[in-house]
């Protein structure tokens, strides 16, 4: 039976470059949610993006491992779907707002467990689906992490990967929009970190292209059923938009309502990025490889 303690220390180690990924996360996860994803319209976008694709390629009543869950917003997607789903996670802090979110209608189909995505406490062959969103980026050996979720998964079993665009366009123009020219030497010696802007810690953060995660799966028994995109083209152009809209949102003196997230088109500005983003959803499909984040479907072979 899995134990999780609540502890939220704030204990940040400032004197070391970077903290150790469980340690970030200890530390963030009371903000996670609210100030990671759904502080603004563009973040909000690519997690409901992400979600809605992930959520349209499982079918119901299967046996679904999310690999990095962290607050667990897609197994909580998913148990609408009567999967039953395993949420793993290195940090405990993360799992312990996880479990105060997880609905009481849906505590039998979700079971959190504490571990790390480079040796899977689970037998070979267990799962319909392995997903892990937006976490491969911080895993030390990716390669290894994905070897495992390979193991765990069934023949036939698809993996859905999703991580952030070693050659995002569209972050180079924000940055240099801000103009932080640091950040466009890192990315070309491609090596990144990345720091949470209301906690003064930073963690490493390896970004993979198209190309990397290709080479990547050269090795492995799977077959690539897709690769989407999320803002290539339409965030290149739609950032100017995204900052009209987030105006017209302030002029507007609303406020995000986390709990609403199904709901959250109801604002004008929020109305006018998501249509934006919407719209050129098709398009970036085509663009993929200049995306923000890279989403990866394989099948086990
Ligand atoms: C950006 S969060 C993504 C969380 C969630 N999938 C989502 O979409 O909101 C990355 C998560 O990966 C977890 N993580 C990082 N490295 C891990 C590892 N080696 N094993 C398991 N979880 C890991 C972190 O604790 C964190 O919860």
């Amino acid at each position: 039976m899995l134990k999780i303690y609540i502890s939220y220390v704030n204990k940040i180690d400032t004197t070391r470059k970077y903290n150790r990924i469980e340690k970030f996360y200890d530390n963030i996860a009371i903000y996670y949610d609210e100030k990671w994803w759904y502080n603004n319209p563009d973040s909000r976008h690519v997690k409901i993006f992400a979600s809605e694709i992930i959520y349209s390629h499982i079918l119901p009543e299967k046996f679904v491992l999310d690999v990095g869950c962290g607050t667990c917003d897609t197994p909580i997607k998913l148990s609408s779907k009567d999967c039953k789903i395993i949420g793993l996670d290195i940090s405990s802090n993360m799992l312990a707002i996880a479990k105060e979110k997880i609905p009481e209608s849906y505590r039998n189909e979700i079971s959190l467990v504490k571990g790390n995505a480079e040796k899977l406490p689970f037998d070979d062959d267990q799962f319909d689906y392995v997903i892990s969103d937006f976490t491969l980026n911080y895993v030390d050996n990716p390669k290894t992490a994905m070897d495992e979720m390979l193991r765990v998964l069934k023949k036939d079993g698809r993996l859905l990967l999703i991580f952030s665009n070693r050659n995002p366009m569209y972050i180079v123009f924000w940055e240099l929009l801000i103009g932080n020219i640091d950040f466009i030497k890192k990315l070309k010696k491609n090596e990144d970190n990345i720091s949470f802007p209301y906690a003064k810690i930073k963690t490493q953060f390896k970004r993979f292209s198209k190309n990397d995660i290709q080479t990547m799966v050269t090795e492995l028994p799977i077959q690539k059923i897709q690769i989407i995109g999320t803002h290539g083209l339409t965030g290149f152009i739609g950032y100017p938009i995204l900052l009209l809209g987030l105006f017209i949102q302030s002029l507007e003196k609303k406020k995000f309502e986390f709990d609403d997230i199904d709901h959250f088109i109801k604002m004008k500005g929020e109305r006018i990025v998501f249509n934006i983003f919407k719209k050129g959803e098709s398009l970036d499909k085509h663009f993929n490889t200049i995306g923000r984040d890279i989403i990866f479907i394989g099948k086990k072979i």
